[in-house]
């Protein structure tokens, strides 16, 4: 630097743009990282854990596990998650990676917290077989569904899945209605009508005490006890008769006599829902022949409103319901 140079008067006017640009490109920085640690605190980026469901992501379980080639394409493609719970069936020839499987989805949704093998559901109650192969070895957890709350623990409880319209439809439709749920499980029905119908009340029938046992835990969850009456034990016995507007059966297996404890159940003109597992080529023959059987014996007379497929229940087999009226009076039309 020249001697001249020195002399010079600073020139505070550029040393002021510059330090204008650093701070403001240092505020754009501060504001930006605000921004994004709000978000992380207060958005889900992930699907939440306790909304649904069966997922097939566009994240896949092949990138997070190393498996040889013919091994990979064996790997599950989709998986249901329930709460902070996530299901997944896993082909026995990848018994061995289990764990790392399980690992590899929790660390896909780190919102969850357990992973556990479904081998499937069995039994009067529809128990599930599962055991815990990742995560945290706890199984009760709070699923939500179409605004309502399910506890439940699942390694001991099902919850379908595919049933999820029919289960919104019946939230809709049961206004002013006395509604008995005859197979009530945790209240997958009876809650999403006390919820968003607007029923007069709901009576909720399980056999399982432990399915008993959540039904009373959600009705105080979902602040409906003024409309849901949960009742242990066999809805054969104790279905109250000749007063519901609408009866639902909900149970893929009902008996003959469970049939008929429905169609006792109706009032005049009442609705029946009939579950029915049926072979594809008997739908819907056979499900409408057992009504007419049961209709015919219990003394009633029935009129087929609606037969509509649920979903595939298993190789050749349907989950269809049936609507029908009971006793149909002239001039009290069916909703
Ligand atoms: C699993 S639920 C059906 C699923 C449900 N509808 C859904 O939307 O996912 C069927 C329930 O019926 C109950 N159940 C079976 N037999 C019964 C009976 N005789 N009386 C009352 N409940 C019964 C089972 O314990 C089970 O909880």
């Amino acid at each position: 630097m020249c001697l001249d140079e020195a002399k010079k008067p600073r020139d505070f006017t550029k040393f002021h743009e510059i330090n204008t640009e650093i701070l403001w490109r240092w505020l754009r920085r501060c504001f930006a990282d605000c921004v994004i640690l709000w978000l992380a605190k207060h958005v889900r980026f992930n699907q939440s854990p306790t909304e649904n469901h069966q997922t097939m992501t566009p994240m896949r379980l092949c990138d997070h596990v190393q498996l040889p080639p013919d091994e990979v394409r064996l790997l599950p493609r989709g998986w249901q998650i329930l709460g902070s719970m996530i299901l997944v069936s896993i082909p026995h020839v990848l018994e061995d990676h289990a764990e790392a499987i399980g690992d590899a989805l929790l660390a896909m949704y780190p919102r969850c917290r357990t992973v556990l093998w479904n081998r499937g559901v069995s039994g009067a109650f529809r128990e599930p077989h599962c055991e815990v192969i990742a995560g945290v070895h706890e199984t009760e957890t709070v699923h939500k569904e179409n605004g309502c709350y399910f506890k439940l623990d699942v390694a001991k409880i099902m919850f379908s899945q595919g049933n999820l319209r029919e289960r919104m439809r019946m939230g809709d439709i049961c206004d002013g209605e006395v509604v008995i749920d005859m197979f009530a499980g945790i209240g997958y029905f009876s809650i999403q009508i006390a919820v968003h119908s607007h029923p007069e009340k709901v009576i909720s029938i399980e056999l399982n005490p432990t399915s008993h046992h959540y039904l009373q835990e959600n009705i105080k969850i979902n602040k409906v006890d003024d409309i849901v009456l949960p009742i242990h034990g066999d809805c054969t016995v104790k279905s109250p008769k000749g007063t519901a507007d609408r009866v639902i059966m909900g149970y893929l297996d009902s008996s003959q006599e469970q049939l008929i404890a429905g169609m006792l159940a109706a009032r005049k003109g009442g609705i029946l829902h009939y579950h029915e597992a049926t072979p594809t080529v008997l739908a819907y023959q056979r499900p409408i022949e057992r009504i007419r059987e049961a209709a015919r014996i219990a003394g009633r007379s029935v009129e087929i409103l609606e037969c509509r497929t649920i979903k595939k229940y298993a190789p050749g087999v349907v989950h269809v319901v049936v609507d029908v009226v009971v006793d149909a009076v002239l001039g009290m039309s069916a909703k």
